[in-house]
């Protein structure tokens, strides 16, 4: 499998590339910036983008969707119900294949209702349910903190402790992490109760 971060934009956000060396196709996750920069490393690579990816539909996330779509004729895959505009639509369990490659989808709402988590082999793109050391918000519109506290205890902390995270953004103090190091160190991670993590989260 090839997998790549690419810091892109103005926000520290992540781009990713999943591609398939053998079959040649790729995908991109989250390309919301320099889009010409993303599909050159794809060529370089010696992938055809068939798919991208959103891990959530808010701007800084979804914002290349169509160059991309234009410039390769990749089909947008997003939450079905996501309010952005998609091909194909996806919900908890389902799987994505980027030739041999299989992306699985983990619904995460909590930051916002159509917030996906992508797992490629011990991979885990995180968006901005999970970054190094933090977790994503909860006061924008659509934010929820009783199903942050579900997607982030029982969905993620779940998972493997040697699963590697690769969040949205890079706001920690390296760009990716893993579900052990997030369980032992990130202090939105420490136990909780569901009551006891909404207090936490509308705390300043
Ligand atoms: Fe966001």
């Amino acid at each position: 499998m090839i997998f790549k971060q690419v810091p892109v934009g103005t926000f520290q956000n992540f781009a990713y590339i999943i591609g398939d060396e053998k079959m040649g196709k790729g995908a991109l996750v989250d390309p919301a910036w320099e889009v010409d920069g993303l599909l050159k490393q794809c060529q370089e690579f010696g992938l055809k983008v068939v798919y991208v990816f959103n891990t959530h539909s808010h701007h800084d996330h979804i914002g290349g969707n169509e160059e991309v779509r234009e410039k390769t004729g990749a089909r947008v895959v997003a939450y079905k119900k996501a309010p952005s505009k998609k091909d194909v639509g996806v919900q908890d369990g389902d799987t994505v294949d980027v030739g041999n490659v299989r992306v699985k989808i983990i619904h995460t709402p909590g930051h916002c209702p159509d917030h996906i988590c992508l797992l490629a082999e011990n991979k885990l793109i995180t968006g901005d349910l999970l970054f190094v050391g933090e977790c994503g918000r909860t006061d924008l519109p659509g934010g929820d903190s009783a199903e942050m506290y579900d997607s982030l205890f029982k969905k993620i902390l779940a998972l493997n402790d040697s699963i590697e995270v690769y969040p949205g953004h890079d706001y920690g103090s390296k760009p990716s992490s893993t579900v052990g190091e997030e369980r032992r160190t990130n202090y939105t991670l420490k136990p909780r109760t569901r009551e006891e993590f909404i207090e936490f989260m509308s705390e300043p």
